[in-house]
């Protein structure tokens, strides 16, 4: 595996595997890998000739200065990590490599980003287009490769290629859980042993709450789930919505469209937690 930290090196390797005619693909991270980014890596890998994964922790998609400050940072891990799943590349650029100047886009992804983690993180899913766009522009890869565990990141990522025009397929990828059922996230190296034992409760409310369709209405087990999780101290729902799995606006019936997931964001104690489940897939 090649390691790469500046787009000059990275765009001259990728060169050569596109004059050899090699299938590029691409899996972007924040680094403090685990399972679940690594699931996205072996697919990449098992369905592209050349695996680019990327390293960096994009600053204009934090709203929050503490957040960025306190993100884990393990680079060396990680490239020890994306060597043993046989990534071909890994780059790891640094902010002045992937923001030369800085960067003044603004996305419209109306009303994609006006729900859920729109209005609770300002400027977030920008910051996220503006790096994903950027990436897309230096790698050129015929397959990105997202986790369904950002369900709303994923929607936007899709809308962002349709309205660029960009010649590229969007693959998303089912949500790695530990055996508990917690979504596995790199935000959960900041959880305490017993934190990480009580933020169980979410995933195990969202399973519970899939069979409750059947008896009770979106309201009820929109409540239901709310309640149950905070009914634990350390646990505090910012909110559950339930939704149309590709407009992400709220549904009032099960009827309402074909296919819906329920998307929850839950402080445990400090640390934002988010997850999803499919009621129809
Ligand atoms: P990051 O949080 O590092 O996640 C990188 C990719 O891994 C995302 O597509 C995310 O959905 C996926 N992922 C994380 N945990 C997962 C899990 N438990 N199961 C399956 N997939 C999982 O998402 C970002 O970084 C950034 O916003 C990024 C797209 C890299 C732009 O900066």
């Amino acid at each position: 595996m090649k390691v790469y930290k500046t787009v000059l090196g990275l765009s001259n390797a990728l060169e050569k595997y596109r004059k050899e005619g090699k299938k590029i693909g691409f899996v972007p991270t924040m680094g403090a890998l685990h399972n679940g980014h690594l699931s996205l890596v072996k697919k990449c890998v098992a369905e592209n000739d050349v695996c680019v994964v990327s390293v960096f922790v994009n600053p204009t998609q934090f709203n929050n200065k503490t957040d960025l400050e306190k993100y884990p940072r393990t680079v060396d891990a990680d490239v020890k990590l994306l060597k043993s799943v046989n990534c071909t590349i890994a780059f790891v650029p640094s902010v002045k490599q992937v923001y030369p100047k800085p960067d003044k886009r603004q996305f419209n992804f109306a009303p994609l980003d006006q729900v859920m983690e729109g209005p609770s993180r300002p400027g977030h899913f920008n910051g996220v287009a503006q790096v994903v766009s950027r990436f897309f522009d230096i790698v050129k890869p015929q397959k990105a490769y997202f986790g369904e565990k950002d369900f709303q990141q994923l929607a936007i990522i899709r809308e962002m290629v349709k309205q660029l025009k960009l010649p590229i397929e969007i693959v998303g990828c089912p949500i790695v859980r530990e055996a508990s059922g917690l979504a596995l996230s790199s935000r959960n190296a900041r959880l305490s042993a017993s934190e990480k034992k009580t933020a169980v409760k979410i995933s195990k409310a969202l399973f519970e709450s899939v069979d409750m369709m059947k008896t009770k209405s979106v309201e009820e087990v929109k409540n239901w789930v709310i309640n149950k999780i905070n009914e634990d101290p350390i646990l505090n729902v910012e909110y559950y919505e339930i939704v149309d799995s590709l407009t992400l606006q709220s549904v009032s019936k099960w009827s309402d469209s074909k296919y819906i997931t329920g998307c929850i964001t839950v402080y445990c104690g400090e640390v934002r937690l988010i997850d999803n489940i499919q009621y129809k897939k």
